[in-house]
This record gives structure tokens, sequence and C-alpha cells, in this order.
């Protein structure tokens, strides 16, 4: 069963940095098994033992997975100089867990990105490989119809040239209309719409695979995903 040093298991829980871990449990304030431990470098079997900060229960998991209503205007990177990111909208305990965005949405794009600090995760959403379907809700310019719709089947030849796999436009009237794709290309969904002369105007993504957003979190809101919300995700 792996081991872990105490000080390290709370650190990647987010609990607080090494630094401050170190001094939280010297001053007795963190219990292995119901016994308060006052020694960081105690080695722990990660999924068996019990850990409690000042009486409350802790939960170790390996990975962690969250999902987030981006905002427009803001930058899918984990930081920036000049600019705010989604890793920006994240209170601090968060932050420490070395999260970074599943794939990006541009910055005039809002709506659903996954956040991970699971490489292996992150492929299996974005690779076109894993089929995994990518959701948009799309306004733009003139009026996406049923030849676009046509075209977008058949697989979009973008301006520069590059092929894309077949995709679903499926159109709501009034300028509005709902993309599917299952790859990740460069502003690939305003691309394929402006390679048909519709430029988009707005640009929202829906849902990834089975998991939908809706829109209960709101611009900025994020919640951790759970067993099931990962099962949706991929169970489409
Ligand atoms: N396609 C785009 O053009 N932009 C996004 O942000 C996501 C998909």
């Amino acid at each position: 069963m792996p081991q872990i040093r105490l000080d390290k298991l709370l650190a990647d829980m987010g609990v607080a940095s090494r630094r401050e871990l170190r001094e939280i449990i010297r001053a007795g304030r963190v219990q292995v098994d119901g016994v308060t431990e006052t020694r960081p470098e105690r080695k722990l079997e990660v999924d068996t033992a019990l850990v409690s900060l000042d009486g409350k229960a802790l939960r170790y998991r390996r990975f962690h997975y969250y999902m987030m209503d981006k905002p427009v205007g803001v930058l899918t990177a984990t930081e920036d100089k000049t600019q705010q990111t989604v890793l920006d909208l994240l209170p601090p305990e968060l932050r420490r867990l070395g999260l970074f965005p599943v794939g990006r949405l541009d910055k005039d794009t809002s709506g659903l990105l996954l956040l991970t600090d699971d490489g292996d995760f992150v492929h299996r959403v974005i690779s076109p490989k894993s089929c995994v379907k990518k959701r948009y809700y799309a306004e733009v310019e003139g009026e996406a119809d049923e030849e676009d719709a046509a075209a977008f089947s058949r697989g979009i030849v973008l301006k520069d040239g590059t092929q894309c796999l077949p995709a679903e436009l499926e159109p709501l009237g009034g300028g509005r209309c709902v993309v599917t794709v299952m790859e990740g290309k460069y502003h690939q969904v305003r691309r394929m719409l402006a390679s048909r002369g519709k430029p988009v105007l707005v640009l929202r993504r829906l849902s990834i695979g089975g998991l939908s957003l809706g829109e209960e979190l709101g611009p900025g809101g994020f919640r951790e995903l759970g067993e099931n919300d990962l099962c949706t995700l991929f169970n489409a």
C-alpha cells in the first residue's frame, strides 16, 4: 500500500503549505486514527489512515477534479502577469492543489471548464480517440441553417486547409445554434462557423461528454466533481 509523510499528505489535500503544516502538526492539532501525532515525518498508509485536523476528519484524494463556469474575459491559464486567469478565481486552498485546466476555452468563450491535477484524465477528455463530445451554444452573424449542418456532418475544412472531423450543428433559429465536436483545435468552433460565413458573436460550452454545466454555478462558480460526475462524463 502506498505510504506518504503526514505533512505531505496534508499538503496534497491543500490544507496549508508544507512549512505551515509542520508547525500545525508540532502544535498537536492533527490526529491520526484518533491519536494526536506531532511528527510531520510520520509515514501513513494513504488508503486507510484516518486523519483529522482540530477534530475535523479530512478526506485524502490522490487526484482532484473540479468544474467551473468560466466567465467571459478570463484566461484559461494557470498564471499570467497582467490578466486574470481561471486559477485566480479559486480560493487559496484550491490554488495550492496544483490544478490546471483541461483543454482551453478562449478568453471570449464562457462555460464548462474542467480543472484537475490528473494528467491522464486530461488526455482522456481531450483526445479525439476518446470520442468525448463537447457541446457549445453559439450565436452567429446571419443564420446557421441545414446547409451548415450538412457541411458540419461531412467535416469542415477550415480557411487554412485544416480538415476537421465530422461534427454536429443544430440550428435553433434567430442566429443561434448548438455545435458538437469531438476534438479541440485552436479556436475550432469559431473557425468552423467562420468558414461557413457565420462569424461567432457568443460562444458558451454547455457540456463535456455527459456532464452538463447548467446555470446554477453562475459565472466564476465552481464545484468539486465526485465519482458519479466522472462516470456521467465518460458514459455519455
Ligand atoms: N472553440 C472555439 O472556437 N473557442 C473555444 O473557446 C472553444 C471551442
